[in-house]
C-alpha cells in the first residue's frame, strides 16, 4: 500500500516533471521562434535598405546631378551684344550688312560676286570665324575693337582694323584687299567694332580666339593625320580636300581645306598651332570647347596632314622683318634659333619654344648699345 502510494506519488512526480519539460520545451520554441522572427525582420529591413541604395543615383548620374544643381563656378565667357538693340537705324543697317558679308562673303566677292566677282577664293569669313565671329573659342572678334590698332610682328608695323581685315582677304581668302572707303569694308569694320563695344580698351574677354592646346612630345605626323582625315573629315571636306559647292556654285556647303580655292601659305591657319586649335575645339562641325571629339594627338596630326597638301602661295618675303619674332611654327626661314624649316613646321615644338625663350631673355638682358 505504501508502495502503491509511493508509486503513485512517483508517477505523479513523473507526470509533473514531464509536464515541466514540455512546458520548458515550448517556452524554448517560442523563444526560438521569436529570435527567428527578430532576425527575419532584421534581414528584411537590411535588404530593403539595400534595394533603396540601388534606387539611388549611381556615381555617374550623381556627378551629373552635382553639375546641374550645385552649378560649378560660373565661367564668364564673352557673348555678343544684340543687333536688335541698336537704335540708330542707319547704323543698324550698316552693322547688319557687315554681319551679312562675314557670313556670306562669297555672295559678294566669290566667283559670281555681286560687288566684285572673283575677288576671293569663294570662302566665307565665317568658315573660320564661326557664327559670324561670335563663337566662344571659334576665332571670334571679341577683342578686335579693344586691341587694335596694335603692333604686329608679322608686318613689323602698327596695324589698324582695316589692315587686319585685308590681311584675311589677301591670305585666308587668297584674294584682293578692299578699299578702306568701300561700303563693304565700312560695314565689316562697323560690325566688328559693334561686337567688341562692351570690352574695355586693352582687354581680351574670356573665350577669345582659340583655346590653348598642349604640345605633343613628338613631331606631328601627316601619315597619322591622314587616318584621322579619312575617318572624321572626308565626309564633308571630300577626298580631294577641295570642299563641296552649292549647285549654283555661288558658295561652299563645305569649304576647301587645300587646293586652289583654299587659304594660301601666308594665312593664319597655315600655322600648325592655329589649325590644330581651331579643329580641336570646332571640328567635326558641331563640337565646341566643352564637348570635343578629337584627341590632342588627332588634332595635331590632322593639321600636319592638311597643311602638307598643296595650296596657293603668297609672296611673304616681307613678313616677320625681325626674324627673332617668328613664331615657333612659322614654316619659312631664315631663323634666329638654328632649327630647320621642317622642324619649325612639324616639331617637336617644345625644344624650339625653349630656345626662343632663352634667346628672348638674353636679348633683353644684354643692353642694346654694347
Ligand atoms: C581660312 C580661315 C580664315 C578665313 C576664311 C578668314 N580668317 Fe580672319 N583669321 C583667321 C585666323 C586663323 C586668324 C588668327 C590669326 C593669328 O592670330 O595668327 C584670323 C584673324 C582675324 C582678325 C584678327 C582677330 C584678332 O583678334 O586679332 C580679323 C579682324 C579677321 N581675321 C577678319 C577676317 C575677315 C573680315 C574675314 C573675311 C573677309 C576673315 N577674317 C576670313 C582665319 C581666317
Ligand atoms: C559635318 C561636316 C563636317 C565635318 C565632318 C568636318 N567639317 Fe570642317 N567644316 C565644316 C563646315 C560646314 C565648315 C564651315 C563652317 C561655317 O561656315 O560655319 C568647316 C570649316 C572647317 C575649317 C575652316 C575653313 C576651311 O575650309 O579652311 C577647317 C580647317 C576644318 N573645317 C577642318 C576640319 C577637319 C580637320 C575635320 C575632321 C577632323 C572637319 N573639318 C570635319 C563641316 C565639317
Amino acid at each position: 500500500m505504501n508502495d502503491q502510494l509511493k508509486n503513485n506519488t512517483n508517477s505523479d512526480d513523473l507526470n509533473k516533471s514531464a509536464f515541466k519539460l514540455i512546458y520548458q520545451l515550448l517556452l524554448l520554441n517560442v523563444l526560438l521562434i521569436l529570435i527567428i522572427i527578430v532576425f527575419a525582420i532584421y534581414f528584411l529591413l537590411a535588404n530593403n535598405s539595400n534595394t533603396n541604395t540601388e534606387n539611388l543615383p549611381s556615381v555617374e548620374s550623381a556627378v551629373v546631378l552635382n553639375n546641374t544643381t550645385e552649378s560649378k563656378p560660373v565661367e564668364n565667357f564673352w557673348t555678343a551684344p544684340s543687333i536688335e538693340e541698336i537704335k540708330d537705324t542707319e547704323q543698324k543697317k550698316l552693322i547688319e550688312y557687315g554681319k551679312e558679308i562675314i557670313a556670306h562673303t562669297s555672295v559678294y566677292f566669290g566667283a559670281k560676286g555681286t560687288v566684285n566677282a572673283n575677288a576671293t577664293n569663294g570662302m566665307n569669313c565665317q568658315n573660320c570665324h564661326l557664327d559670324a565671329g561670335t563663337k566662344v573659342f571659334g576665332n571670334n572678334y571679341s577683342a578686335v575693337a579693344s586691341t587694335y590698332p596694335k603692333f604686329r610682328a608679322r608686318s613689323g608695323s602698327t596695324e589698324n582694323i582695316y589692315k587686319r581685315v585685308n590681311d584675311c582677304f589677301e591670305r585666308s581668302l587668297n584674294g584682293k584687299a578692299l578699299d578702306t572707303s568701300a561700303k563693304e569694308m565700312q560695314a565689316i569694320v562697323a560690325y566688328i567694332n559693334f561686337l567688341g563695344k562692351d570690352v574695355a580698351k586693352g582687354e581680351k574677354p574670356k573665350g577669345v580666339g582659340f583655346k590653348d592646346l598642349a604640345f605633343l612630345d613628338r613631331a606631328i605626323d601627316p601619315t597619322k593625320g591622314k587616318v584621322v582625315y579619312d575617318q572624321k573629315c572626308v565626309s564633308c571636306h571630300q577626298t580631294t580636300g577641295e570642299g563641296l559647292l552649292t549647285e549654283d556654285k555661288t558658295a561652299f556647303v563645305y569649304p576647301p581645306l587645300w587646293g586652289k580655292n583654299s587659304y594660301n601659305d601666308g594665312a593664319g591657319l597655315y600655322r600648325m598651332s592655329n589649325f590644330a586649335k581651331y579643329v580641336k575645339y570646332n571640328m567635326p562641325l558641331g563640337v565646341n570647347h566643352e564637348n570635343t571629339q578629337l584627341s590632342d594627338e588627332e588634332a595635331w596630326d590632322v593639321a600636319a596632314f592638311v597643311n602638307s597638301q598643296s595650296r596657293p602661295k603668297k609672296n611673304i618675303k616681307k613678313d616677320w622683318p625681325n626674324i627673332a619674332e617668328k613664331p615657333f611654327d612659322h614654316p619659312f626661314g631664315p631663323y634666329a634659333d638654328g632649327f630647320t624649316e621642317k622642324e619649325h613646321k612639324y616639331g617637336p615644338y617644345k625644344p624650339i619654344k625653349t630656345k626662343l625663350e632663352q634667346l628672348k631673355k638674353s636679348s633683353t638682358q644684354t643692353p642694346k648699345n654694347t
